[in-house]
This record gives C-alpha cells, sequence and structure tokens, in this order.
C-alpha cells in the first residue's frame, strides 16, 4: 500500500471523530502525520502535535553551574543581543546590585518561573531553553575602578580596513545575550530584564537573529546561513577537550579563570544581491565548500578533512589561498574559535536593498590570541570579503556562572 494514503476506513473515522482507531489504523499503515480533507489534523495527531509543542516548551536548560549557559548549549532558534550603556552614577557596588537583581531574574525565567514583580507572569511559562548570558564590555571595569582586573585585550578591536563600522551596533558595557526556541519568550525576557537593568542602565542596541526553528530539522544538524552555506561545519564540538581549551579562559585575571571565556559579536552584512549574482562554483571557490553537502572542495562529506595542500591539474591549489576556510583556519587547536551565529533579516531599506547578514558571535579564552590573527588574516585577503561587511563590532568579558546561592559577576564585583 502506498505509505502517504490514508486508508479510506480511516479517512471516514477521521471525519466523525474515532479518534484511537484513526490513530491505531495510521500507524498500522505506516503514515507519520495524518491531516484530513481540508488540511485540517486529526484528534489524535492533534493531541501529538501538543504533546511534541508542550515537551519544546517546557525544556529548561540549567542556569547555575560552573559556565553561564547560552555558550555550550547547541543554539537555540532565536537570539536578542542587548548592549548597554551604563548610567554615569553606576559604580562597582550599583553593579553588584544590578547583577544581583539581574542574575535573580534569569534564574526564574529559564526554568519556566515568573520574575520577582513580573509583570506578564502567564508568558513565562513555557522557557523552550531560555538561556541568558551576561557579558561585561571594558567600559564597565572602568565604572568599577577595576580596570586593572580587566583581561588584558578586551578592548575595541582595532580598525580594519574591510570595516564600516557603525556606533549604533558597536561597543557597550554590558550585554545580555538572551537565547530560546521561541520568540514570544524572547520578548518577555528581554522586557522583564531591560526593565530592572534600567535604573543601572541605558539601553544602546539591540540585535535580533534567528536560525532554523526548532524540529524542523534534527537537532545538531549544522545550520545553513543566508548566503545558503552549511555554516559551523569545522567549529570545535561543545563539551569537547578542544572546546574546552580554546574557550574556557584559564589565565590572565584569576575572576575570569575556569568558567569564563570572552565574546566577540561582529554584526556582518551581507551583499546578497551580488552573491546571487554568483553561480555556484565561484561560491565554492570562495569559501573552498561544496554549497549543497558542505563537503571541502578536497572531500565528498561534510566532515572530510579539507586537503590544503591538495594541487589540480595545473598545479593550482584545489583550495583557494584566499578561500574563506583556509584563510580563517588554525591548526593549533588552544587558537581556535567557537562560532554561535544568528541570521539577521530586517526589513529592506526604502530603495529595496536587503537588510540582510549575520550576528557573528565568536567564543574564546582570548580575543588577542585566538580570534585578532583569524579576523587579520580574513581582513587581509579572504574571498569572501566581496560580499560581506562588518558594519558592528562589539567585544565582552563573560564571567564564569555562579551557584545556586550565588550571582553572575560576583568574583569580580563581590
Ligand atoms: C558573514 C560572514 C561570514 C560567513 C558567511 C562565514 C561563513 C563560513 C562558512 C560557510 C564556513 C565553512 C563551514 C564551517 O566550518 O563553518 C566558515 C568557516 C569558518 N569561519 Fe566563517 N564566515 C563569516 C565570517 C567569519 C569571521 C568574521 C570569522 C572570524 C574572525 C570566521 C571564522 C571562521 C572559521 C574559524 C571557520 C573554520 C575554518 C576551518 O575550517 O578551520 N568567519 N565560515
Amino acid at each position: 500500500m502506498d505509505e502517504n494514503r490514508i486508508p479510506p476506513v480511516s479517512r471516514r473515522r477521521l471525519l466523525t471523530g474515532g479518534a484511537l482507531t484513526v490513530g491505531g489504523a495510521l500507524a498500522g499503515a505506516g503514515v507519520a502525520a495524518a491531516v484530513g480533507p481540508g488540511g485540517t489534523a486529526g484528534t489524535a495527531d492533534r493531541t501529538e502535535q501538543r504533546r511534541q509543542s508542550i515537551a519544546y516548551g517546557e525544556q529548561t536548560v540549567p542556569f547555575h553551574g560552573r559556565h553561564q549557559a547560552g555558550i555550550a548549549t547547541p543554539a537555540q532558534a532565536h537570539a536578542a543581543f542587548l548592549g548597554f550603556d551604563l548610567a554615569t552614577d553606576t559604580d562597582r557596588a550599583a553593579l553588584g546590585r544590578m547583577m544581583r537583581l539581574l542574575t535573580d531574574d534569569a534564574a526564574r525565567l529559564t526554568q519556566g518561573e515568573p520574575a520577582l514583580a513580573d509583570t506578564e507572569p502567564e508568558l513565562a511559562a513555557l522557557p523552550a531553553r531560555l538561556t541568558v548570558t551576561f557579558g561585561f564590555g571594558p567600559g564597565l571595569f572602568k565604572a568599577a575602578g577595576l580596570d586593572a582586573l580587566r583581561p588584558a585585550s578586551l578592548e575595541p578591536l582595532p580598525r580594519f580596513t574591510i570595516d564600516r563600522l557603525q556606533d549604533r551596533w558597536s561597543g557597550g558595557d554590558l550585554l545580555i545575550q538572551i537565547c530560546a526556541d521561541d520568540p514570544l519568550t524572547v520578548a518577555h525576557a528581554q522586557r522583564m530584564l531591560t526593565k530592572d537593568a534600567r535604573s543601572f542602565a541605558r539601553l544602546r542596541w539591540t540585535q535580533r537573529g534567528f536560525r532554523r526553528s526548532r524540529g524542523i530539522e534534527d537537532d545538531g544538524v549544522t545550520q545553513r546561513n543566508l548566503m545558503g552555506q552549511l555554516d559551523g561545519t569545522a567549529n570545535p564540538s561543545p563539551g569537547g577537550d578542544v572546546f574546552t581549551d580554546a574557550v574556557w579562559t584559564d589565565d590572565g585575571p584569576p575572576w575570569l579563570r575556569g568558567g569564563g571565556t570572552t565574546l566577540v559579536l561582529r554584526r556582518i552584512r551581507i551583499e546578497l544581491e551580488t552573491w546571487d549574482a554568483a553561480d555556484t562554483s565561484a561560491k565554492e571557490f570562495t569559501v573552498g565548500r561544496r554549497l549543497r553537502t558542505g563537503a571541502p572542495l578536497t572531500g565528498t562529506a561534510e566532515k572530510d578533512t579539507p586537503d590544503f595542500d591538495a594541487k589540480d591539474g595545473l598545479g593550482f591549489p584545489v583550495i583557494s589561498e584566499f578561500a574563506h576556510i583556509r584563510r580563517a583556519h588554525v591548526n593549533d587547536d588552544r587558537r581556535r574559535i567557537f562560532r554561535r551565529p544568528y541570521n539577521y533579516d530586517e526589513a529592506p531599506a526604502a530603495d529595496g536593498r536587503t537588510e540582510t547578514g549575520l550576528l557573528f558571535a565568536a567564543f574564546q579564552r582570548d580575543i588577542g590570541e585566538q580570534f585578532l590573527p583569524i579576523q587579520r588574516s580574513l581582513a587581509e585577503a579572504d574571498l569572501l570579503n566581496a560580499w560581506t561587511t562588518p558594519i558592528g563590532s562589539a567585544v565582552f568579558a563573560v564571567p564564569p556562572g555562579c551557584a545556586t546561592n550565588g550571582w553572575i559577576g560576583e568574583t569580580l564585583l563581590g
């Protein structure tokens, strides 16, 4: 029997509401999702759908621990990055009060509990793997009178020739990264946290991003960005030794060691109109990987190791000297970075030009040792630069996580 055909008896029962029998018949017929003639799901299937959506909506990520969540956490579908400027009278003591308050909000909201004085407590009920991650920009150390404890390379990145940075997407003293599999959850958490930060800081920028919705492909597969590329293939795997050595800071200021890290957030515009004009082989040559499979040009499967020494029949490198993956590649595992990017796609400008790109978020133990050399190499000669332009840039130290009776930032501000 054709597996996709709903058997006539089942279809009749579907219409008369014989839920259990329908469910059984459909399961027997190997039909994964039954949709009635009018495009509506049967009762059994509605129950199944409800079960699945509740399963996603109710999922939580632990808030407390050695590291903040939202870094090694498999990336959720939606993100909001909020950059704040501190008010002039926000000193070390005030920062401590602010971080206690924000930690309390985040600890509750991420576990599906309303924040204290939550104005819409109903919205907290479905956390959908909500994580809230805090970062400290260079200005926060100055405001706290703790500049001596700022990681040495935590300062605005040097200006690269490819940059067209705009103030409205750059800088910031405090970062709140909010991620969840549901945009309503992100919006609610954003509002609660912004409300409580208001007495101490002013919102400088908000950058929203998205990935594929949860459930439309298997968890853990590499995502595509808006250029159509599989993006994330050569990332260190969270939890593995390479990730641990590359991401968690193990020297520098003691308050950051062990559980902390740093974040570079670059807003990178993508010129989709001109990218669309390039043909497939030009696009693949640019990155050094195939579009359909993500395989390196020297291999056949996504996870094949690129062979940077391979030459074509004419003696030219198969993966160009200027291909993105060659320019971005580092041999020393400790110098790798962990990319956790989100796409953005805003309303087009009045002239119809797309407003599209990547919120390129990279975590590493040390910006100077890891991010900077890669960014320099890309700025010098990366074929991708013809279609991408950094328009925002911000750097943050990401404090370790905290215990249930602690608060984020206590090792610095406590
Ligand atoms: C819009 C901008 C960008 C796009 C569309 C992009 C896209 C890609 C793609 C498709 C890959 C190959 C698959 C993978 O391993 O993920 C890749 C690899 C990589 N990218 Fe980017 N990228 C961008 C910007 C950057 C920036 C700014 C950096 C760092 C400063 C960077 C660092 C890397 C690294 C480290 C790799 C892995 C290289 C390796 O194979 O070892 N990328 N990127």
